[in-house]
């Protein structure tokens, strides 16, 4: 599959100046919770890995900055847009970037494999696509689905029971499939991975 992975352990991080470029430090210096500035400081520093070994340019080279203070970042360099098809998620430690140059879309999400409350199941997952009970199983789905919606670039702004996977196939629906025939129905592939021990992978790459 066309994609590249970087995983960064968020026990180990470099200092903040030699990774992130002066309007990131900038942002950075208003991020107040820990966990918020550890996980938005490693999913930087991964993605920043990948795109120099592209590029050949040093990782404060890019600016990686969402228009609100959360929400999809874009990457500039200078005053210029970079682009390529890219994606990060955190969780429990860990950040994880990719990037497919070759497709148009990507999407990815990890998640440690928890026990869920009932409610999150019936809040977030419609009847059908409960086929199993394990914690696993369902952390799993629930990282197909997110990956599904970054890929769409909507995040969980559209309703979680209009995008669902059946038979390990994306369907979407309402306003996800509103969003996704306007990114030009792309033939999307979904793939679990074995990434980290005791965690759920997914990702979701759009061609
Ligand atoms: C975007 C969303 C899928 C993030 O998932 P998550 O499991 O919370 O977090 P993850 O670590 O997997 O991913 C976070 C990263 O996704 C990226 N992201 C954020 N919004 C995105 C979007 N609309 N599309 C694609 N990627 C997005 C960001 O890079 C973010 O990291 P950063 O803020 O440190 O830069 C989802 O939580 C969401 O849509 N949130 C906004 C709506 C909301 O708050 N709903 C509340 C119910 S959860």
């Amino acid at each position: 599959m066309s994609y590249l992975l970087e995983v960064v352990d968020l026990k180990n991080l470099p200092p903040a100046e030699t990774v992130l470029s002066q309007r990131e430090q900038a942002f950075y210096q208003t991020l107040k919770l820990p966990k918020r500035r550890t996980e938005w400081f490693g999913v930087r520093l991964a993605l920043k890995k990948l795109l120099s070994a592209r590029t050949g340019k040093a990782l404060p080279d890019f600016t990686l900055l969402a228009k609100e203070r959360i929400g999809k970042p874009m990457i500039t360099v200078g005053e210029k847009e970079f682009s390529i098809p890219f994606s990060l998620t955190h969780s429990n430690g860990y950040a994880v970037a990719a990037i497919a140059p070759d497709a148009k879309y990507i999407g990815i999400d990890l998640e440690k494999i928890a026990p869920r409350i009932n409610a999150w199941k019936t809040d977030f997952f419609h009847p059908s696509e409960l086929t199993q009970e394990s914690d696993e199983f369902l952390t799993s789905l629930w990282t197909q689905k997110e990956a599904l919606v970054k890929l769409l670039g909507s995040g969980l702004t559209v309703n979680s029971f209009d995008v669902r996977t059946v038979n390990g196939a994306p369907v979407f629906l309402g306003r996800a499939l509103e969003i996704y025939t306007a990114l030009g129905s792309p033939k999307i592939t979904l793939e679990k991975l074995d990434l980290l021990p005791g965690f759920c992978f997914s990702v979701a790459v759009g061609k």
